[in-house]
This record gives C-alpha cells, sequence and structure tokens, in this order.
C-alpha cells in the first residue's frame, strides 16, 4: 500500500520543495522506490519548475543529456494540481506508487486541506531554530491535532530540524526539543486522543550541497541519513507511519 507523506510547513523558506525533491529523487533513483509527487503548493508549483528547468537543460546541454540517461530510467511522475484537484485523484496512485510525497500549501486554509490531512500517513513538519519558526511550528502542531487520520487518531506527526547550525550552542536545540515535549504533555491532558508528534533523531544541515544539488533527477548523497531515518519508520509496524 503507498504512503502519502507530506513535508510541511506553514511558513514559507523553511525547505518544504526542497527536502521534498531531494528524499523523491533519492527514494527513487537510489533505493528504488516507486516515488510520485503531488505539487500542491499553488499557485508557485515551484517543484513542478525545478522538473521543467530540468527538462529544458535536457533539450541544451549535452552533457547533462547524458548524465541523465546513465539513470537508467523515466523519472518519476510530477502532478501539479491544487489541493482539492489533487484529492480525487491520490487512490489512482496509491495502487501504482509506493511512496507518494505531497507539496501542500503553507496555510491550511485552503479547499480540501482538512481531507488531505486525513489521507496522509505522516507529516513531517520542518522547522528552524528562530523562534518565529518555532511559534509557526507548534501553531501547526495545535491545528493539524484538530484532523483525525483513519485510525481515529492524529496524523503521526515528525518535527524535523532544518538548516541545522552545527556551530550553535549545543543546548539551543535539545532546549527547544525539550519546552515542545513539555508543552505537547501538557496538552495531552485535556485531550481524548494523545498527540502524536515526535521529533526526528536527524537534523538536515545548512549547507549549499542541499541547495546546488536540488534534482528531481539526480540523487545527493547530502540526504542519506533522513532517507535512512525515514525507512526505520517506514519498516516498524508502530502506530507512526
Ligand atoms: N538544509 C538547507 N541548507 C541550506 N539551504 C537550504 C536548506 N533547506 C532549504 N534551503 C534553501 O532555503 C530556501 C527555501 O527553501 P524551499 O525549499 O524553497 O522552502 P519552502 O518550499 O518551504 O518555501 C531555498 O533557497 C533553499 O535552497
Ligand atoms: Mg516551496
Amino acid at each position: 500500500m503507498a504512503k502519502f507523506i507530506s513535508f510541511c510547513s506553514q511558513k514559507g523558506g523553511v525547505g518544504k520543495t526542497s527536502i521534498t525533491t531531494h528524499v523523491a529523487t533519492y527514494f527513487y533513483q537510489v533505493e528504488r522506490v516507486p516515488v510520485a509527487i503531488f505539487d500542491c503548493d499553488f499557485p508557485q508549483h515551484s517543484l513542478q519548475s525545478i522538473r521543467t528547468s530540468e527538462i529544458a537543460r535536457l533539450k541544451s546541454d549535452e552533457g547533462f543529456f547524458r548524465k541523465a540517461e546513465k539513470l537508467g530510467q523515466m523519472p518519476y511522475p510530477i502532478y501539479a494540481d491544487s489541493v482539492a484537484n489533487a484529492l480525487p485523484k491520490l487512490d489512482a496512485y496509491a495502487i501504482k506508487n509506493e511512496l507518494v510525497l505531497v507539496d501542500l500549501p503553507g496555510t491550511l486554509n485552503v479547499e480540501g486541506m482538512p481531507a488531505m490531512i486525513q489521507r496522509l500517513d505522516a507529516a513531517v513538519l520542518l522547522l528552524e531554530a528562530d523562534p518565529l519558526s518555532f511559534e509557526s511550528t507548534m501553531h501547526t502542531v495545535l491545528a493539524m491535532a484538530k484532523f483525525s487520520n483513519k485510525n481515529g487518531g492524529m496524523v503521526p506527526t515528525y518535527l524535523l530540524w532544518n538548516k541545522f547550525d552545527s556551530r550553535e550552542r549545543k543546548d539551543r536545540y535539545s532546549g527547544l526539543e525539550q519546552a515542545a515535549l513539555n508543552y505537547l504533555d501538557g496538552l495531552n491532558a485535556s485531550r481524548k486522543t494523545p498527540m502524536n508528534v515526535h521529533f526526528m533523531e536527524h537534523r538536515i544541515p545548512d549547507t549549499v550541497a542541499i541547495k546546488d544539488t536540488r534534482s528531481t533527477l539526480f540523487p545527493n548523497a547530502v540526504i542519506k541519513p533522513l532517507i535512512q531515518e525515514l525507512n526505520k519508520l517506514f519498516a516498524s509496524n508502530s502506530p507512526t507511519v
């Protein structure tokens, strides 16, 4: 059965499109997992734009074309649609694809969004270590908690640090994590179904490698540690993914 995963955030610029692209390409080209992307981030559709510019380059740059030929398979499909239009199509792709990644708009206030969130097997919320990003992520967590999935609980939600700065004080990230976990614990006291929110172990470094090697065709090992952790989550039978 296909898994529907979304790397999301209500704040722009935290890396949704970049991480979705890296993850999709690595799973597809290295792990050989069938992948499809729904780019529902209307009207930018920036993920589809990356593909469009790569297709244009295939036509104009022979070296690039030769390199792509060596990949040995057609690129994974990217469907650009609004959330509401994508929804009825998801099940058709669920049969064909093992991993469907959905790039969602930065706001939950969009037609079809509750149904889309309920359909997800997991949501990965990207966050940065600045107070605004952190606060906005906590708001997203609260909003996500209002929707329940097919099992009647909250959609499994993972918090993933992006643009991790290893020069920061060691306790900066762990301190923020602890504050978030305490806050979530407090919420649990007044909820019938528990918050299903977890921090991922991996932190994606702030590196030009993420920027410069973002491709819908060529995988890059910079994302490998995240793939390894996602694989562990997919493999486990826990109520997580
Ligand atoms: N881990 C990272 N290290 C360095 N730059 C990053 C990283 N993740 C994202 N970026 C950069 O941040 C900017 C915003 O990323 P993008 O994926 O477009 O965010 P979003 O889709 O959330 O708006 C882009 O310039 C991207 O290259
Ligand atoms: Mg984007």
